[in-house]
């Protein structure tokens, strides 16, 4: 290790990358599970995806640029529909929503959850059936539910005592009665490959079940006449590959749902198990196919629900990244290479953390190749970073890319359909990147780059 006058943990640097990346045999070559499924390199190197070469796309929509491989989006839809058939599948679109994409989950026959105002606007705009829509939120405002009630939204999810209190007061003014869900909070938090069961539910979303909150909002809702209670629901985080934290969540919402058949005798019809269902970021990531997922969760409600002698309830579940997220490459051009000191390489590519905050919010790892021709150079450990002024705008920590990299190469890095462009920013006065759709050999634009105009457009001082 180097010293360096601010500290140890400065000095820690020019690391070899985690211990599981290795140099590869062929630094060209795509790892199948990391890229949407049209996605290959062409007979030229460049990569192509549904049959286009990426250097069209980058010469026609600029880069950075969003690469939606639709075909991939929409297998990914039919794989979960028909793994959970005889169950509700609900895209979640915070992950990414647009109307396109509103309209091809639609078309698959997904249903749509959305968490404010402005998601709830693209999804009608797009025309998704409202009776298919669920409705998110821990902080719904009074214009948000009457928006959600006006339109007949299918579900909303019950997140405080306030919103039930808010609710019932617009159903009631209304002459309406919304099916509602209650959001239970069960002390399980999985994340990646790990999940831990708590006693205490120290968060902002949905009501505590030890506390016994949860009991207490269900039993509320019952009383409400003009509400109409279909269920319990709990989310337990994101990125998960392993089901334990699901059974250890179930049995506890299942607890509770026989708590209330006790107390008022009444069996709730549905149960929603929420999303996080763990995608491939690296080639560390193993997730599960939706049918062996659908499978597991499946048995846990069956055979919870013999435990506690209930009916088993109607199933939905809530993925979002595992549909939009390996669908999606980010295309960016490389504008400087530099070697630091021989300690490491750092790639700057166009565009950085205002569309891809993942890497410095959550510490994610991403991969990346170089998109627009192959190497025959070795393979060089690199790290990509982006063009804004903050140190920590890191796109790929460690990738290990052809020596010879240089200005004006692409770079694709893939998996980012989700939580990337619904979470870009104007951060350094950067315009948000498009979307664009590619099909049979077509791209579409589906969101179009912001503009410097638009930027200013809001500056109205
Ligand atoms: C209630 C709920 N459902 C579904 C999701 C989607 O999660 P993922 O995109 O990881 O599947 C989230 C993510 O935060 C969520 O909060």
């Amino acid at each position: 290790m180097r010293a360096h006058e601010a500290g140890a943990l400065h000095g820690d640097i020019g690391s070899r990358g985690p211990a599981w990346l290795r140099p590869p045999a062929d630094v060209n070559a795509l790892v199948p599970q990391l890229w949407p499924r049209n996605v290959t390199r062409g007979a030229d190197g460049a990569l192509t995806v549904a049959g286009l070469d990426v250097r069209a796309v980058a010469a026609e929509f600029g880069t950075p640029v969003y690469v939606l491989d639709e075909d991939d989006l929409r297998s990914r839809c039919r794989d979960f529909r028909s793994a959970f058939a005889d169950e509700d599948v609900y895209y979640a679109g915070k992950a990414f929503l647009c109307r396109a994409v509103v309209r091809m989950v639609a078309e698959e026959g997904l249903h749509l959850d959305v968490c404010t105002g402005g998601e709830l606007a693209v999804a009608l705009a797009a025309g998704m059936p409202p009776e298919r829509i669920g409705f998110h939120g821990n902080n719904k405002s009074v214009a948000e539910l009457t928006r959600a009630l006006d339109a007949r939204v299918g579900r909303v999810i019950l997140d405080s005592f306030d919103e039930i209190d808010r609710l019932t007061a617009l159903a009631r003014e209304r002459g309406v009665r919304p099916r509602v869900l209650v959001r239970v909070t069960v002390g399980v938090e999985a994340h990646t490959h790990e999940f831990i069961a708590t006693a205490h539910e120290d968060q902002k979303f949905g009501f505590s079940l030890a506390g016994g909150a949860a009991a207490a909002a269900a039993l509320r809702v019952l009383d409400e006449d003009v509400l109409e209670l279909r269920g319990l629901h709990s989310h337990i985080g994101s990125q998960i590959f392993d089901a334990d934290g699901f059974e250890v969540s179930a049995r506890r919402v299942l607890g509770l749902q026989a708590q209330i058949r006790d107390a008022r005798g009444v069996e709730l019809p549905e149960l929603d198990l929420g999303g996080g269902f763990g995608i491939a970021y690296t080639t560390q990531d193993d997730p599960a196919a939706p049918q062996d997922l659908a499978k597991r969760l499946r048995r846990i409600v069956e055979t919870e629900c013999l435990v506690q002698r209930l009916a088993v309830p109607h199933l939905s579940v809530e993925p979002g990244r595992a549909i939009v997220g390996p669908s999606v490459f980010t295309l960016y051009e490389v504008g400087t290479v530099k070697d630091v000191d021989g300690i490491r390489t750092y790639v700057s590519v166009d565009g950085g953390m205002s569309d891809n905050i993942r890497t410095a919010l959550y510490d994610a790892s991403y991969s990346a190749t170089v998109a627009s021709r192959a190497s025959t150079a070795e393979p060089l450990l690199a790290r990509v970073v982006g063009k804004h002024c903050e140190s920590g705008d890191i796109v790929v920590k460690d990738e290990f890319l052809p020596a010879d990299v240089q200005p004006g190469d692409l770079v694709a890095v893939p998996g980012t359909g989700a939580y990337c462009r619904s979470m870009a920013s104007n951060y350094n006065h950067v315009p948000r990147p498009p979307v664009v759709a590619v099909r049979d050999g077509r791209a579409r634009l589906i969101v179009r780059r912001e503009t410097e105009a638009d930027l200013l457009a809001l500056d109205v001082g």
